[in-house]
């Protein structure tokens, strides 16, 4: 073995495929070691390519057993099939009829890409090129093609059977004990949407009725047992179905839409045609074992993949440079599907938080790229926040300039111009710019420039020409590859608030008002001067997070309580408190690194403390108001030379300074929350445990033994998990018998429930104190912990080494020597998942010089391995910029 050289892909190397296959039909015998698969290819020449060219397929560990054309087994000297690839060099020159035998062993498949076993269970994952590990194929998106996949297994081992479209046939296989069931898909599709399962799983079933009268039988399919935890994921299915409708005007296609949930699972989830295959954390859950956060994954992922089915399945990408296609527009899409679930503006907030706290990272360091990237060598690392979250952003904005109206028809436009089709970015933008009869050139900049824009404001108000001047200047930081960047197209919603807290009209000098609120900047520097100002406003800016930017305005810290408590726009009054904070925050990180005294903000606290005592406000938004920023966002903020430790200790003293003073008002907000009635998962109950769960989280944060108390209470009479979880993630940070009784009692309680055990792995990885390596290196050894599953790497590891500054970024390196060994490890078993750990270190040329060095060293000791994945050569070469 060695390291996979792997040669970069590129967006302008792109040709349309040589040739094309109409139909795939699959004959797949499931065994656990010696699986046979048997595939019927019709190919034809494609009449977009150039002259007759030789047939070649993609394979990945691959065994070949047999190849025959038209029936005729072909000579070894008719083809060269390898591991990674069938090769027939002189192929006839018209359509034919490829068979191609191969033969798998699912059950020594630790990549989890392809066909591979999971609780016993046989399941398939083949997005982005796992097909290939199925069958030699044109494993590539724009070769879309008809299935009917034959699945045939024992009995007793894999009683149910399940493929992509709707069934066909079923039957028993005479005195072997073995059985069949033949699916058929009507939707041509690339190779990546391929799925099936089989294994003794059990169902819930529903139907649902279709815009159109139509009935589609549902089914969600968990190990057997499980079933009483699949209820939420079908009504959540039903929800998602009705709102594409409503919505969107979406109609299902099939007579069948299966889920099944499966324990290991290296991603959230997978849109495959019909039958989606969840990881199971995204489909279990109840009021003993699933937090609201649980349950508020699950609709949004429930929803995400079905979405796909228009946005993703019917139309498609072209190539993998256009994955933010599907995956920006289905994140937009189930980000309005929750929004419209739940509340509109704490979604909102919420969703920038993630945004900010791994995409704008992301941005920051060495793996920036593009929405849309150019050059790739491993397409699964690419399946970022940027192209997700940031590409959510994109289509957002894109609603944002036309209105809502004029978005919809450009959304009805995509949809009538490309079903069936494997689409383009330009495709898709092109839709807007009809629609709405907009030039959109500048706006296509979104999805090639990478970084984060930073606009910087400056406001004037002139009394007596009743004036008020905003000068803009936007600037793109240089990113790895695009040292230079041209200005953007960016939407700014804003408001002018007056001194009654009321929104002033909007007129433009020279324009008039101000359509919906929404100017857009285009140049890299710009004056906006709004007439019939007599008193000086409070700009709002970038109301509703308009764009993914950072925005960098001249408001005082009254200005920031002002709009704190009067903007009418509900995210902006959250971000002039993030704002407060943060700017305290980073003067005392500063102050702790000088050995100075820390500065305290008195009407930071009072802010808080107005805006906990407003009980007109929703609870979940209060909730986000007391969650000051996280280390990461201090971190961010920064910018550089970070020191991790400082910005723990500055945190820590806000939250006490918060806590000993609205302790009184903390106490009764929390009374007032815990209503006493029985648990719902519903929005607004969970609205109410958030709130009380930070009120509790800040009165135990200045360590009072009655707080710590009151903790341990809440997590011995919680009647469900959220408030249980909450109680214990307070106790968490807070060393002594409390923290460590509890924390044995969970394991006792759900020994027996591995997505509950991630969660006391994850929360034990994440204590921010010296001993926590040590915790962590002894629960690797734990009984509960597999290197093999990666809920379990994830919520270890990933947490350890992406949620825990303090620990991961200890002063000696050895938290960052702990992950570079885990990772080494993991690579021979997982790489997608190593390669993921990987990325922990993105934001190490951000840190102070000490720190700096003990991570790069870690880096380059991973670099150095002897053989490395082509996932984790690809991630250790960009961190260290000589990508
Ligand atoms: N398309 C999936 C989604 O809904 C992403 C995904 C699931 C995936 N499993 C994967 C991507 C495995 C790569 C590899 O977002
Ligand atoms: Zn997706």
């Amino acid at each position: 073995m060695r390291t996979e050289q792997a040669r970069p892909v590129r967006l302008a190397d792109y040709r349309p495929p040589d040739w094309l296959v109409d139909t795939v039909d699959l004959d797949v015998s499931l065994d656990p070691a010696r699986t046979r698969v048997k595939a019927r290819l019709s190919l034809r020449p494609n009449p977009a390519a150039a002259a007759p060219a030789p047939v070649t397929l993609d394979g990945d560990e691959l065994t070949p057993v047999s190849v025959a054309i038209d029936g005729t087994r072909l000579a070894p000297e008719d083809y060269l099939a390898t591991a990674d690839g069938l090769t027939i060099p002189q192929p006839p020159s018209g359509p034919f009829v490829l068979e191609i035998e191969t033969e798998l062993n699912p059950s020594a498949n630790t990549k989890l890409m392809g066909l591979y076993r999971s609780s016993g269970n046989y399941c398939t994952q083949c997005e982005a090129e796992g097909f290939r590990r199925i069958t030699y194929f044109p494993d590539r998106p724009d070769v879309m093609a008809v299935y009917t996949t034959r699945i045939e297994a024992a009995k007793d081992e894999a009683p149910v059977l399940l493929g992509n479209g709707n069934p066909v046939e079923a039957g028993d296989i005479p005195g072997t004990g073995r059985h069949y069931a033949v699916w058929h898909d009507p939707h041509p599709k690339p190779s990546y949407l391929f799925a099936l399962v089989g294994g003794r799983l059990a169902a819930r079933t529903a139907s649902f009725t279709t815009m159109s009268g139509r009935t589609v039988a549902l089914g969600v399919y968990v190990e057997t047992g499980k079933e009483d935890r699949a209820a939420y994921a079908l009504e959540a299915l039903q929800r998602a179905m009705r709102w594409d409708e409503e919505v969107f005007g979406r109609e299902y296609d099939l007579d069948v839409f299966n889920i099944v949930a499966v324990a290991d699972f290296n991603m959230g989830a997978m849109e495959n045609k019909g039958l989606n295959v969840f990881n199971d954390k995204y489909v279990l859950a109840s009021t003993d074992t699933a937090t609201d956060q649980d349950f508020a994954g699950i609709e949004a992922v429930i929803a995400h993949e079905y979405f796909h089915n228009w946005t993703g399945d019917r139309i498609t990408c072209r190539d993998w440079f256009q994955l933010c296609l599907k995956e920006g527009l289905t994140v937009f899409r189930d980000q309005e599907f929750s929004s419209d679930m739940r509340s509109r503006p704490v979604k909102r907030i919420a969703d920038v938080r993630v945004l900010r706290g791994h995409q704008f990272v992301e941005d920051a360091g060495p793996l920036a790229h593009p929405v849309r990237p150019e050059v790739y060598r491993e397409i699964n690392n690419f399946y970022t926040a940027t192209v997700y979250e940031k590409g959510a952003e994109v289509v957002r904005m894109l609603k944002t300039l036309l209105g809502p109206e004029k978005f919809r028809a450009g959304m009805d436009l995509y949809f009538a111009r490309n079903d069936g089709r494997a689409a383009t970015i330009e495709d898709f933008v092109s839709c807007f710019a009809d629609a709405g009869k907009v030039d959109l050139t500048q706006f296509m900049l979104w999805y090639a420039q990478a970084g984060t824009p930073e606009i910087a404001v400056t406001t004037t108000h002139d009394p007596h020409a009743k004036t008020l001047t905003l000068e803009l200047a936007q600037m793109v930081p240089p990113t790895p590859g695009q040292p230079s960047k041209a200005p953007m197209a960016i939407p700014l919603a804003l408001g002018l608030v007056g001194p009654d807290g009321d929104d002033l009209p909007l007129v433009l000098e020279g324009h008039g008002p101000v359509e919906r609120g929404v100017i857009v900047l285009t140049k890299p520097a710009e004056t906006f001067v709004f007439t019939g100002i007599a008193e000086r406003p409070v700009p709002s800016l970038g109301r509703g997070f308009s764009a993914p930017v950072k925005i960098q305005a001249d408001l005082s810290s009254d200005d920031l309580r002002f709009l704190a408590a009067h903007d009418s726009d509900p995210f902006n009054r959250w971000q002039a408190v993030q704002t407060l904070a943060s700017s305290l925050l980073i003067d005392n990180v500063a102050a702790i690194r000088s050995a100075g005294n820390l500065h305290h903000d008195g009407g930071l606290v009072h802010a808080l403390g107005t805006l906990l005592a407003d009980q007109t406000l929703e609870p979940a938004f209060v909730a986000q108001v007391l969650s000051i920023p996280s280390e990461g966002d201090i971190a961010r903020d920064l910018g550089r030379e970070v020191d991790p430790e400082a910005i723990f200790l500055a945190r820590r003293a806000l939250r006490r300074a918060i806590g000993n003073e609205l302790a009184p008002a903390l106490a009764a907000t929390r009374g007032r929350m815990r209503t006493g009635a029985p648990y719902g998962p519903d929005a607004a109950s969970a609205g109410r445990r958030a709130l009380a769960n930070a009120c509790l989280d800040l009165m135990a944060a200045p360590g009072g033994a009655e707080a710590i108390a009151l903790a341990a209470a809440q997590y011995a009479e919680a009647d469900n998990m959220t408030d249980r979880m909450a109680a214990l993630s307070t106790l968490s940070l807070h060393p002594g018998d409390a923290r460590e009784n509890a924390l044995a009692d969970f394991l006792q309680r759900y020994e027996a429930n591995p997505l509950v055990i991630d969660k006391w792995l994850a929360l034990q990885a994440m204590i921010p104190e010296a001993g926590t390596l040590d915790r962590v290196r002894r629960l690797t050894e734990h009984s509960a912990f597999s290197l093999g599953n990666p809920n379990r790497v994830r919520a270890l590891i990933g947490s350890f080494a992406q949620a825990n500054h303090t620990q991961f970024n200890r002063a000696d390196g050895a938290g960052y020597a702990f992950v570079a060994d885990i990772v080494l490890e993991l690579d021979g078993r997982n790489p997608q998942v190593a390669a993921r750990m990987m990325t922990a270190f993105r934001s190490w040329r951000a840190l102070e010089p000490a720190r700096r060095a003990k991570a790069r060293a870690a880096i380059e000791r991973v670099g150095a391995a002897a053989s490395l994945s082509r996932d984790l050569a690809d991630i250790v070469q960009r961190s260290l910029g000589d990508a």
